[in-house]
């Protein structure tokens, strides 16, 4: 993959970027800047360059046509704090405000263009249609450099075609992103241990199945946790189930048994009477979850057993909360996690934190970023990358 400082001299040059700025909203506030701030020193690097730099990205699933709540004006306006420079919103993506936008960028300034998903050609199924858009994209830069790893796994215009169309490099974040999941995918340092929460297993399951392969130690929290016991025979509660599932998790038990991959479930679980942050709850056992309680979070016990299962590893994974961290009341097992990598990497691990929601998790819960490996700004890309799956926005650079 060629990087930015293979692209010669940018001066004046138009370099048009892919970055993933999906953050999380509540109304115009964004809770998690996380994404914006990765952004940065890609962009940095271009402006002391002297680029004229366009940035585009998307925010959320709009249906193809603009929505106000899908705007990207609040990032623009976070991203030109962090930079410490004006941030020109494009008022669409690739229309008139755009072209007028870049036009008037000088060098060393910074455009951003409106919400790329609000053009139904971007994640089109339809080449024709995408290549399109990518061509619209084209006209606006003379480079492109993909720097959103958040949404590498999409073979979508803004990620994938345009750079058929343009002289292209890899950003700083798809660089560390690819350098730091490869360092823990290809050859792990052992004992290799993964950690997996969220709340649903059918989203987990490719990961699951590759890792089998290769992980020695599968810790399993959150949401999915209660399908784990399920194939257990437990009963669950009003846990949440994917009761069609079931089977498919009792032959990874199987399979991991044959394989001698150790998979660690909680032996203890905090139940409350319904989700919510003040619900009544109390401590039971794994086993014996009673009817009409939910499972939100990992039991002190099993906080502690997961500490020692992740404390003498060489490699840590993270991937999902293992509980409801967002309350308060059901935040001490995703902690507990959280704090065992930051241990473990004192003792010499390479820790990694999967994107989504354990980053987020990371973050809100007031843990120091530099005591992790690395923290992945992907949800869906990071998860693709532990399946083994080619992902289409990476492959494209390669080629
Ligand atoms: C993400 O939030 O994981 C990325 O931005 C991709 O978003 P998507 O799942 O809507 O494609």
């Amino acid at each position: 993959m060629k990087t930015i400082e293979d692209l010669g001299d940018l001066r004046g040059k138009r370099v048009l970027v892919r970055s993933d700025f999906n953050v999380p909203l509540d109304g115009t506030t964004i809770t998690d800047d996380g994404r914006v701030r990765a952004a940065l020193p890609t962009l940095n690097a271009l402006l002391d360059a002297g680029a004229r730099v366009v940035v585009t990205a998307h925010l959320g699933r709009p249906k193809g046509a603009p929505e106000d709540k899908y705007s990207l004006a609040p990032v623009a306006t976070r991203l030109a704090e962090l930079l410490g420079k004006p941030v020109a919103l494009a008022k669409d993506t690739v229309g008139e405000s755009a072209k007028a936008t870049v036009a008037a960028l000088g060098d060393g300034e910074i455009a951003l263009l409106e919400n790329i998903r609000f053009d139904p050609r971007e994640t089109s199924k339809v080449d024709a249609e995408r290549e399109s858009l990518a061509d619209d994209l084209a006209a606006l830069a003379d480079v492109y450099v993909s720097d959103g790893f958040g949404v590498v796994h999409r073979k979508q215009a803004s990620v994938y075609d345009i750079a058929l169309k343009l002289p292209h490099a890899v950003g700083k974040l798809v660089l560390k992103e690819v350098d730091s999941l490869r360092k823990a995918t290809d050859d792990p340092e052992r004992p290799y241990v993964v950690v997996l929460g969220g709340s649903k297993v059918s989203d987990k399951l490719g990961v699951i199945a590759n890792l089998m392969t290769k992980a020695d130690r599968l810790l399993i929290g959150g949401g999915m946790v209660y399908t784990f016991l399920a194939a257990k025979g437990y009963s669950v509660g009003n846990s949440l189930l994917e009761q069609d599932q079931v089977e498919t998790v009792k032959g990874y038990l199987a399979q991991a048994a044959e394989r001698g991959v150790e998979i660690v479930l909680p032996t203890d679980i905090v139940v409350a009477d319904t989700f919510a942050a003040d619900s009544p709850h109390d401590v039971v056992a794994a086993d014996a979850i009673p009817d009409g309680r939910i499972g939100l979070d990992i039991g002190p016990a099993s906080a502690e057993l997961f500490r020692s299962k992740i404390l003498d590893a060489k490699t840590v994974v993270w991937n999902g909360p293992a509980g409801v961290f967002e309350f308060e009341a059901f935040s001490a097992g995703t902690r507990a996690v959280a704090s065992a990598l930051v241990d473990a990497g004192k003792n010499g691990a390479f820790t990694i934190v999967g994107g989504g929601d354990s980053a987020a998790a990371v973050r809100i819960l007031g843990f120091d970023e530099a005591g992790f490996g690395h923290i992945s700004t992907g949800g869906g890309a990071s998860l693709e990358f532990l399946e083994g799956k080619t992902l289409p926005g990476i492959a494209v650079l390669e080629a």
